[in-house]
């Protein structure tokens, strides 16, 4: 009896130090696995955060945008200054402080779920996850300027001032300026001899800064950082130099516009919202602002430009720059309304009441 409780007890403790050991042998696992979930969390919520913060300059892939640097090798940077780089920011750049102690609108925990996704590195999924939010920002302008000609430029003196000059150009200006400055319909040639008399590099910064009131020239001071601002400024006041050298860009080519049926109705949608007032029902105009549903208009001014135009307003009259208060998909799908608009257009406008 006495033998057999002892033996019942022994098996007893027996199983419990198995249980404990199976236990402690799980525990390991039971972290990694605890950790693991934390850490696709973090990447998860991280992707989420830098659609709504970062797309619009780092790219939705982290490929970087026009001037803005890349990420995708940002991961191998310190965690603590990866930290420190989006909460305080960068002193002097376009890299606003996201820290909420430092005016931003992050907090320390979602700053740290983005320094977690950008180590983790996984890119595509960080692009799936900001097309499924419908916040991928259009490249309104494929700027593929060949390394041949960056490499004639850069050899130029101020070469480096003048390679960065002509990124900001092909990005910005070229759409209603020309691939090479000659002018388009829409806007006065920038590559004459003509201009560089009548325009010292001052004038040229005040209108790149302030725009011509009245015009489709807008104010680029939002849009473009001081630097990028001078850049562009040098290159134009130094045009003769590239002409001379022989540079030439090839015609920049507009990125397909998404003209799906549902960014068509998107557009449709946002333009009865916010345009109508001002250009009438169907874009046929008001004596308020012109007509945008007539061929003249739409055969003259390529997608690239609508987008400008929407973007940056006409500054000096009454159609506002929408690029503070649209996102870039928005002012896409209501390009992609006017243009829908183009096969059924009157060739001109009809009179308007
Ligand atoms: C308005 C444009 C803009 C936005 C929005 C922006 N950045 Fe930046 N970011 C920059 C610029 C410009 C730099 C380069 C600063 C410099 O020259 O050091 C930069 C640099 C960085 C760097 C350092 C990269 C390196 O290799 O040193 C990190 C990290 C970074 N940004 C993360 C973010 C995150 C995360 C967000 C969103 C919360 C964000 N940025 C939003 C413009 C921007
Ligand atoms: C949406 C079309 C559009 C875009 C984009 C645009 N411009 Fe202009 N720009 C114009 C128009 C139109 C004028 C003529 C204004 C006037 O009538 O005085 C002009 C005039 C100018 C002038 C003065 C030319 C002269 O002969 O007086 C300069 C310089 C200039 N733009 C530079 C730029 C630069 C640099 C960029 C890019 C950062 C840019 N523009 C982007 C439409 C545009
Ligand atoms: C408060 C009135 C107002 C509103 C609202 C408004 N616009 Fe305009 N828009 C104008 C005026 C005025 C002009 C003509 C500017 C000029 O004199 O060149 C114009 C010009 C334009 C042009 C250039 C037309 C051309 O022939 O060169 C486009 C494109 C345009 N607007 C699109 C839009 C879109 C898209 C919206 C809505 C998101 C919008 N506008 C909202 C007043 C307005």
């Amino acid at each position: 009896m006495t033998t057999q409780i002892r033996w019942l007890g022994f098996i007893g403790t027996l199983m419990i130090a198995i249980g404990v050991g199976l236990a402690i042998l799980n525990e390991p696992a039971r972290q990694t696995a605890a950790s693991e979930s934390l850490h696709v969390a973090m990447v998860s919520e991280g992707a989420d955060i830098y659609a709504q913060n970062c797309v619009a300059c780092h790219g939705a892939s982290g490929e970087g945008i026009a001037a803005y640097p890349p990420l995708t090798t940002a991961g191998a940077l310190d965690a603590q200054i990866l930290y420190n780089t989006i909460e305080r920011g960068r002193y002097n750049t376009a890299m606003a402080a996201f820290g909420v102690e430092e005016g931003g609108v992050l907090t320390g925990a979602q700053i740290q779920s983005l320094v977690t996704m950008i180590q983790a590195g996984t890119w595509d999924a960080v692009a799936t996850r900001v097309a499924a939010l419908g916040l991928t920002p259009p490249q309104i302008v494929v700027a593929e300027i060949p390394a041949e000609t960056m490499a004639q430029v850069a050899a130029l003196p101020n070469g480096s001032v003048l390679a960065t000059g002509l990124t900001v150009y092909a990005e910005n200006c070229a759409a209603c300026h020309g691939a090479n400055g000659e002018g388009s319909s829409l806007a006065p040639a920038l590559n004459t001899d003509e201009l560089r008399v009548r325009l010292n590099d001052d004038a040229i910064a005040r209108i790149v800064q302030e725009g011509v009131p009245g015009t489709l020239m807008s104010s680029w001071s939002r849009a473009l950082t001081s630097e990028q601002q001078q850049a562009v400024v040098t290159l134009v006041s130094n045009w003769g130099e590239l002409n001379a050298a022989g540079v030439k860009l090839p015609v920049i080519e507009s990125a397909a516009l998404d003209t799906s049926p549902q960014a068509v109705a998107n557009g449709q949608r946002l333009f009865s919202l916010l345009c109508t007032q001002c250009h009438g029902v169907d874009g046929y105009g008001t004596q308020i602002a012109p007509a945008l549903n007539n061929q003249t208009f739409l055969s003259q001014t390529p997608n690239a430009a609508i987008q400008q135009i929407i973007s940056g307003g006409v500054t000096g009259t009454n159609m506002p720059a929408w690029g503070g208060y649209l996102t870039d998909a928005d002012i896409a799908a209501i390009t992609a309304y006017l243009r829908s608009l183009e096969a059924t257009a009157p060739i001109v406008a009809p009179a308007q009441p």
